[in-house]
């Protein structure tokens, strides 16, 4: 989605601009642009382009053709109009003398837009972000306010949501940022200040950050940052401080940050788990939803959209084995439509690696305005999810920067594992010997995954004789059926193969039919009490022509060989860790057969990393 990054401080703002919008190509675009002022001339200069950032910054030979130390740069994912040059941000009013870049949504665009052609303002672009540009001018001009109170009338007339960046070349020398419902943080360094859309486009130059809350807005300039509430009166922010390291944005070496982060698995596993468990116990420190409440619970709504939706399908089986509580997963754009049986002894837990989805945090809002709690499991810290929730469990996992998660995916794995335990001994549903091999498994999985990792050359053989396959099948049953849902989203995210998962016994009930010589069958068979029965379906997709690649334990590889065509294999391990170690060759899989396809593995094609429109 759309990434914001502004400057305003002693250097020139060009380059540093381009640099942090490499940042957040990640986050998924199709154009980027930068505009610039320079205080003594009052001068507002704009670039764009449509297509990869490298454009632009060839066009600008990195920013020395444009001079400044005011700006504000945008990488732009097309909602309202086509990418193209004219579409892309920061978009300017008619003048030429403000210029805006903005994330999000203006949902009445068409009707202001309307207004202002009425007033004889002639339009540019298709975008809605043209019409904020266009406003702004319109009430400084025939309102005669200042740039300041301007913004704060165009705020109260747009609807929707909305991070903005605004630039006036009158006012050289300041930035106005604002939002409500999608994200913006502000960078606080010395003699310099910034926004941007996340932290990795500022964490080189300054790790002071301030969150903007819903509907609140800064002036930043290069002595200082000024907030005001809603309401226009002056307020006083935190300033937080961020502890990723830069390197950990960075490749460090690997051809993508998929790999990288694939491979730091393990690594983010410990970083979740091991504080979270002492002396055989869980300890959930921090956790202060009350005991009584959580005795009381009569139904647990999980509530994500993509990978962190399939963290979710697995966490349904592992939550009601363990709690004896029904558990109901929504996906986060259905929820709010459907009129949820939500009521104060529901517990909403909502997973989101970015802890900025819309979707999800509108669910978020829902699931509260209906008297539930909401329980979040996180990545990133301070972020909007994080921040409205009634308890938040991070997921510690660093940053991740590949548009398909990995280490956010089997992070999340973990922290809901524990949070079951923790709950399952709290409610005493779990019995003790299965909590406590419940622990000593997820203790024992950063060093199993290592393993697994170390079998990577099996998966890149088995992705080397099925990379040509046009269509691909995952079947399995519970947890297996959960695992599949992600192995297949990750290879058609960005190996652009077309493929299902199904829960086995539902195949028979028709895609059964779509079966025949030489379909690829990813057959999931971990779970060690429904082997047997993953065997047959081994044996009913076979008899039909298809190639059965399979995935279990080693202890049934040799059973397993006699069925299917290959066998990949993870350790052994207790159920509740299955599905961590399983998704592992799952990914590798998915990005083996991406590589070899030459697909833009990082970056693929229409995708977002975070998704903050409906
Ligand atoms: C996007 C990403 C997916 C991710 C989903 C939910 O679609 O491409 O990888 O799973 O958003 O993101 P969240 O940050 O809420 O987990």
């Amino acid at each position: 989605m759309c990434g914001i990054v502004g400057y305003v401080g002693r250097e020139q703002a060009a380059p540093i601009l381009l640099e942090g919008l490499s940042r957040l190509e990640y986050r998924g675009y199709d154009s980027a642009g930068v505009a610039v002022c320079s205080a003594g001339e009052g001068r507002l200069e704009v670039a764009k382009a449509k297509g990869r950032l490298k454009i632009l910054s060839d066009m600008l030979h990195g920013g020395a053709d444009i001079s400044g130390t005011t700006g504000i740069g945008h990488t732009r994912w097309a909602t309202h109009g086509a990418p193209s040059d004219v579409n892309s941000h920061p978009q300017v009013s008619r003048s030429g003398r403000i210029a805006v870049v903005h994330n999000g949504i203006i949902e009445n665009y068409a009707e202001l837009k309307a207004f202002l052609k009425e007033q004889g303002i002639p339009f540019a672009s298709e975008t809605d972000t043209e019409v904020v540009a266009q406003l702004i001018e319109y009430f400084l001009e025939t309102d005669k306010v200042g740039l300041l109170e301007a913004v704060g009338r165009v705020l109260r007339r747009i609807e929707g949501a909305y991070a903005l960046g605004i630039v006036s070349a009158d006012v050289p020398g300041q930035i106005i940022a604002v939002r409500k419902d999608s994200p913006l943080i502000l960078g606080q360094g010395q003699d310099f200040h910034m926004l941007a859309s996340d932290v990795t486009a500022i964490i080189q130059h300054t790790r002071d950050v301030i969150y903007l809350e819903d509907g609140e807005l800064a002036v930043l300039t290069t002595e200082g940052i000024q907030c005001y509430s809603q309401l226009m009166v002056p307020i006083e922010k935190k300033v937080s401080h961020v502890d990723w390291e830069i390197d950990a944005a960075e490749k460090g070496g690997y051809e993508h940050f998929m790999f990288k982060e694939i491979m730091e698995q393990p690594d983010a596993l410990r970083r979740a788990i091991s504080p979270r468990i002492a002396e055989g116990q869980v300890v959930l420190e921090d956790f202060h939803l009350d005991e009584a409440y959580l005795k009381s619970l009569e139904k647990i709504y999980i509530v994500a959209c993509g990978s962190s939706y399939h963290v979710g399908m697995v966490e349904k089986y592992i939550f009601e084995r363990l709690l004896r509580i029904p558990v109901e997963v929504a996906l986060a754009s259905e929820f709010r439509y459907m009129e949820p049986i939500v009521t104060q002894r529901t517990l909403v837990v909502v997973i989101s690696q970015s802890g900025e989805t819309l979707d999800s945090m509108a669910a978020l809002r829902e699931a509260k305005r209906l008297g539930a709690k909401v329980l979040s499991v996180v990545n990133v810290v301070g972020s909007s999810i994080a921040r409205e929730s009634d308890q938040v469990l991070y997921t510690w996992a660093g940053p991740e920067i590949a548009v398909a998660t990995t280490k956010g995916y089997s992070t999340q794995l973990a922290v809901l594992d524990l949070l079951a335990l923790y709950l399952g001994r709290l409610l005493g549903t779990v019995s003790q010997e299965t909590y406590d091999q419940g622990v000593a498994a997820l203790e024992a999985l950063p060093e199993q995954m290592e393993r697994v990792l170390e079998r990577r050359e099996d998966i890149q053989y088995y992705a080397s004789q099925y990379f040509n396959h046009n269509s691909v099948f995952f079947i399995g049953r519970n947890l297996d059926y959960a695992m599949g849902l992600e192995g297949s989203l990750k290879l058609k995210e960005i190996s652009y193969i077309h493929s299902e998962a199904y829960a086995s016994g539902e195949l028979k009930h028709g895609t059964i039919s779509l079966i025949e010589e030489g379909t690829l069958v990813i057959a999931l068979g971990t779970c060690g009490r429904l082997f047997d029965k993953a065997m047959s379906n081994v044996a009913e997709v076979r008899s039909r022509g298809a190639d059965v690649l399979a995935l279990t334990t080693e202890s049934r590889q040799e059973d397993m060989a006699h069925a299917a065509s290959g066998v990949i294999t993870i350790p052994d391990a207790a159920e509740i860790a299955l599905p961590s170690l399983g998704v592992v060759p799952l990914q590798l899989f998915a990005y083996y057969v991406a590589l070899m396809r030459g697909c833009d593995i990082d970056k693929p094609r229409n995708l977002a990393k975070s998704v903050t429109v409906e």
